[in-house]
């Protein structure tokens, strides 16, 4: 059996965590490879929303075996306040999720060297949801960070005050103030210990055993290829690999296990956080979309800003990430809009065009040009099949596959799990 991976095209929040909750059923094991608590991925079923940070969307369906993979960075206080906030819905922990030994922990110095690099920057700041994301992967490439499996050994404590001090002395240099850190603290070994009532385990084996034995594997991304740290708007970017390749490296899977690359994107753009969007508005349009798609971070509660679809920018996620099918969500966002727009390429400052994605450099001077196209303007409030599409969402649709040159087999029209239309 090959691993079906779930991604996100654009700059996160594309709608990750209703479609995993979605396609869950039709797995065996649903597994995030990286990222950590800076994802906010949101399911709504039954009148409940809920948002998931650490914990992979397919929690909440039966019989599904849920992992948190050596890729990501895990913040145990996060983790414990999340499977508390679920107590009601008589999850069984322990045997349904699992945890790699070999995943990084978020200390509480990391959060406060997330604060003091962010406050450093000045205006050139990433915009960051201050969750220790970037300190941690630091350590873990630096060769100097805590692993999950270091939890259960015995001088965990002293490896622990060993790194703290590192910490203690940047933050020192930064004159960033530590008198919420024995609090923080003391938070943290109280969820270390509840941590380790938990399956950590060798997820690498578990995965490649389900695989072997018939099994279907879910890889659920964090964030979005264009926050990707190789490929995206570096600075502006996560620290993590968002793309296909971070599922092998983030859960121990060969690339020759591979089966379909489920790219996601919204029906426009948004992005929360600072660093280049071609496609930004900042008129009317923006604020509709804002508002009817109620572009608020599932975080950190910030506004996401928001802008027209930029098919420069997909054609490049989908090139990166080797994406074989689309799925288009938050159509019903645009449904005021009596013309669309599409970005096809840019215009530059010397008068030349180029349909190639640029998020680095001068690209900020980049001007979209856009393709137009008539909007459907009316509900899709009825709608429960694809034939029951307005010829003008058809339109928009077909228009995207002849461009992106991969099918899109599904389209997201609200966020409830049964606002979700198969083609
Ligand atoms: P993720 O990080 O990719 O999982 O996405 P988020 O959960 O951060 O943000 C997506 C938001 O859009 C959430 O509030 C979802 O409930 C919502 N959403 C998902 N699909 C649709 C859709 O088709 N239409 C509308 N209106 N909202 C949607
Ligand atoms: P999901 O999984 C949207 C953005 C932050 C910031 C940059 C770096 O919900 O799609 P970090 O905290 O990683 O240091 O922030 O990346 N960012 C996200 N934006 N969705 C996310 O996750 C994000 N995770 C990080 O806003 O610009
Ligand atoms: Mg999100």
């Amino acid at each position: 059996m090959k691993m079906d991976v779930l991604l996100g095209l654009q700059w996160g929040d594309e709608g990750k965590g209703k479609v995993v909750d979605y396609l869950a059923p039709d797995y065996e094991i649903v597994a995030r490879f990286q990222g950590g608590p800076n994802a906010g991925h949101t399911l709504e079923f039954d009148g409940i929303k809920h948002v998931l940070h650490q914990i992979p969307s397919g929690i909440f369906r039966q019989n599904i075996h849920n992992i948190i993979g050596n890729g990501v960075v895990l913040d145990p206080v996060v983790l414990r306040k999340e499977i508390e906030a679920l107590k009601k819905f008589n999850i069984d922990f322990k045997k349904n999720l699992a945890i790699s030994k070999k995943a990084t922990i978020i200390l509480p110095t990391h959060k406060l060297l997330d604060a003091a690099y962010e406050k450093s920057k000045g205006d050139k700041k990433i915009g960051s949801t201050l969750k220790g994301i970037g300190p941690t992967y630091q350590d873990k490439i630096g060769r100097m960070a805590l692993r999950v499996g270091d939890m259960l050994s015995p001088d965990f404590k002293e490896k622990y005050t060993e790194l703290v001090q590192r910490h203690q002395s940047i933050l020192d240099y930064y004159q960033f103030s530590l008198k919420n850190l024995p609090a923080l603290e003391a938070d943290f070994f109280e969820a270390v210990e509840f941590f380790k009532s938990l399956q950590l385990v060798e997820t690498e084996f578990e995965v490649n055993a389900a695989l072997k034995s018939g099994k279907r594997v879910l890889a659920e991304g964090a964030q979005g290829a264009l926050l990707d740290i190789d490929f995206g708007s570096y600075p502006f970017v996560t620290s993590s690999s968002t793309m296909t390749a971070g599922a092998c490296t983030g859960l121990g899977v060969p690339p020759t296990s591979i089966g379909e690359v489920f790219g996601i994107f919204k029906a426009y753009c948004t992005r929360v956080g600072s660093g280049p969007f071609p496609t930004e508005l900042f008129d009317a349009d923006g604020e509709k979309m804002r508002r009817e798609g109620n572009e608020f971070g599932s975080t950190t509660g910030r506004a996401r800003r928001c802008g027209w679809l930029d098919l420069p920018a997909l054609k490049y996620s989908i090139m990166i990430n080797g994406v074989t099918q689309l799925f288009m969500m938050k159509a019903d966002v645009l449904n005021g809009f009596e013309e669309i727009k599409v970005c096809t390429g840019y215009e530059l400052p010397d008068g030349t065009h180029t349909d190639r994605l640029i998020l680095t450099g001068s690209d900020q001077d980049a001007k979209p040009v856009y393709h137009r196209l008539k909007g459907w303007n009316c509900s899709l409030q009825e709608v429960t099949t694809y034939a029951d599409f307005p010829e003008a969402l058809r339109n928009y649709v077909d228009y995207l596959e002849g461009e992106l040159e991969v099918p899109i087999t599904m389209v997201s029209v609200g966020p409830d799990r049964k606002k979700t239309i198969l083609k």
